[in-house]
């Protein structure tokens, strides 16, 4: 194929990508986002297959239907409350490619260089496998912790610092060794840099403490980016540092968002310092009150307290997802608005297990935008609040972030219902949420606890609510 016709599909499909990312940034136009995301894509792989591989097409075609099937499998099987783990192990993917690309690179010499470019090559080369080999361990380890096959506990060596350090100096240090010695020797660097990745990526997310999870994620994910633009690097591949380094900076403006919205510094999350802390109070182990002041509530009496309200705050979490209750929820806050009832969600930034899980949720229910709030837009509006319900949430409503200087998730922003009247937790029992903090909400005077699942609860008051 003519070189001009690759060079202006891969700026065609480098522009769809772009376009993917804004239409991604809102709502409305999200759907259209992964249409551009799919046709840059498409066209992406069709110019790289037909101009400009020249052999071994059968293994291609074969290996491109067999991934191709898989994923499709999986994206059609995953529920929506595992996608945090699909996207987790996805990545890992990302990463082993990146090894094995390096490692064909230092294996097979190709065309003779000068000096410089030798070095250049080599480095690039040396940093594809130590990007890709930290990301393939680091998020086959998320994976497991996400998808509770192995305790979301963060393991906290003693001197972990110190060996982090350690690992760093000998990655710097064999980088020198493996530049002097390439192409010819050098491969007993890479093998150690390799091994060396690899340790690091798992020290660095087992450290991590369970809130903190969300920021490993699309950590990870920025990562999975910049190990793509150094396979593009590796490569001669335009398009593919163009495609990794948009994945790579919109993974880490995400992380930002994500520190922000927690209240971390980024550096603190990626060391371990957060998630962890052992306390006294709301913390990690002892309950935030005594049994005696739970106060249960019915779902008639729930229903008759939401038709007599004036103003209704619905505040969804990770039990909405696992209930698949968002339905109801919408039926709920249409017979309210029936009624004259002014009823509107509250979004924490990191309810349930992925950035814009909620909305998601809520938008596959027709819940209309203009009803759905940010935390930041409603956190002030609580004092008038008549009646706030709190479905399947926990971490995110938890006022120990406030409270409890000592607790795990001090300093957290969270949403603020116990400033209004009354508020009505729905959930089954009084389980911790996923930093494994208890809640002090669950025992204010002011708050009703409506146990169940959240479906069954939700149903219930839409029947009364119906009567
Ligand atoms: P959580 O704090 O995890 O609390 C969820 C609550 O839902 C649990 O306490 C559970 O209590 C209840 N629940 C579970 N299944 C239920 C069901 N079928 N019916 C009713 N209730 C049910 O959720 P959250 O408040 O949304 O906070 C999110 C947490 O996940 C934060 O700690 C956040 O850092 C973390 N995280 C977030 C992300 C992103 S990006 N959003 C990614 C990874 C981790 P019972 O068992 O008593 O019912």
């Amino acid at each position: 194929m003519n070189a001009g016709i690759i060079t202006v599909s891969y700026i065609a499909a480098s522009a769809l990508f772009i376009m993917a990312l804004g239409g991604l940034a809102h709502q409305e136009s999200a759907r259209r986002g992964n249409f551009y995301g799919m046709l840059g894509m498409g066209l992406a792989l069709l110019v790289t297959i037909i101009g400009l591989v020249t052999q071994n097409h059968f293994v291609l075609i074969v290996g491109i239907v067999a991934g191709g099937a898989i994923g499709w499998y999986l994206a059609k099987k995953v529920e929506m409350t595992q996608m945090p783990e699909l996207v987790a192990i996805l990545h890992s993917l990302v990463g082993l490619a990146a090894v094995f690309v390096g490692w064909a690179n230092a294996l097979e010499h190709g065309a003779a260089m000068s000096s410089v470019e030798q070095a250049i090559h080599a480095t690039e080369t040396y940093l594809g496998i130590l990007i890709g080999a930290m990301t393939f361990s680091g998020s086959v380890c998320a994976y497991l912790k996400l998808s509770a096959k192995i305790s979301g506990k963060p393991l906290q060596l003693p001197g972990r610092h110190i060996f982090n350090l350690f690992l760093l100096l000998a990655a710097i240090g064999f980088c020198f060794e493996y530049v002097a010695a390439a192409p010819e020797g050098g491969i007993v660097w890479l093998v150690l840099m390799t091994l060396i990745a690899l340790v690091f990526g798992v020290h660095m997310v087992v450290a991590i403490g369970g809130a903190d999870m969300p920021v490993v994620v699309s950590m990870l994910n920025s990562y999975s980016g910049w190990a793509a633009a150094a396979m593009g690097f590796m490569l001669g591949n335009d398009l593919l540092i163009v495609v990794g380094a948009l994945v790579g900076s919109s993974g880490a403006i995400l992380s930002y968002i994500m520190c922000k919205a927690m209240n971390r510094k980024f550096l603190n999350v990626i060391l371990g310092g957060f998630g962890n802390k052992s306390s006294g109070g709301a913390g990690a182990a002892g309950p935030a009150g005594s049994e005696a002041d739970i106060k249960p509530i019915q779902a008639d009496e729930v229903a008759d307290m939401l038709a007599h309200a004036k103003e209704v705050m619905i505040l969804p979490g990770y039990g909405m997802a696992v209930a698949q209750a968002q339905h109801t929820v919408y039926e709920i806050s249409k017979k309210l608005k029936d009624k004259g009832v002014n009823v509107r969600f509250g979004i924490h930034p990191v309810a349930g297990r992925m950035p814009g899980h909620m909305n998601v949720l809520l938008a596959e229910a027709k819940v209309p935008y203009d009803i759905v709030y940010e935390m930041d837009e409603i956190n002030a509006d609580f004092p008038n609040v008549d009646v706030s319900i709190v479905i399947g949430a926990n971490d995110i409503v938890n006022p120990a972030a406030q409270e409890v200087p000592d607790s795990p998730i001090a300093g957290m922003p969270v949403l603020e219902p116990w400033n209004g009247k009354t508020t009505i937790v729905l959930k089954r029992g009084m389980s911790t949420g996923y930093a494994g903090v208890d809640n002090p909400l669950f025992y204010k005077d002011n708050t009703r606890m409506l146990f169940g699942d959240a479906k069954d609860s939700v149903d219930a008051v839409l029947k009364h609510l119906s009567e």
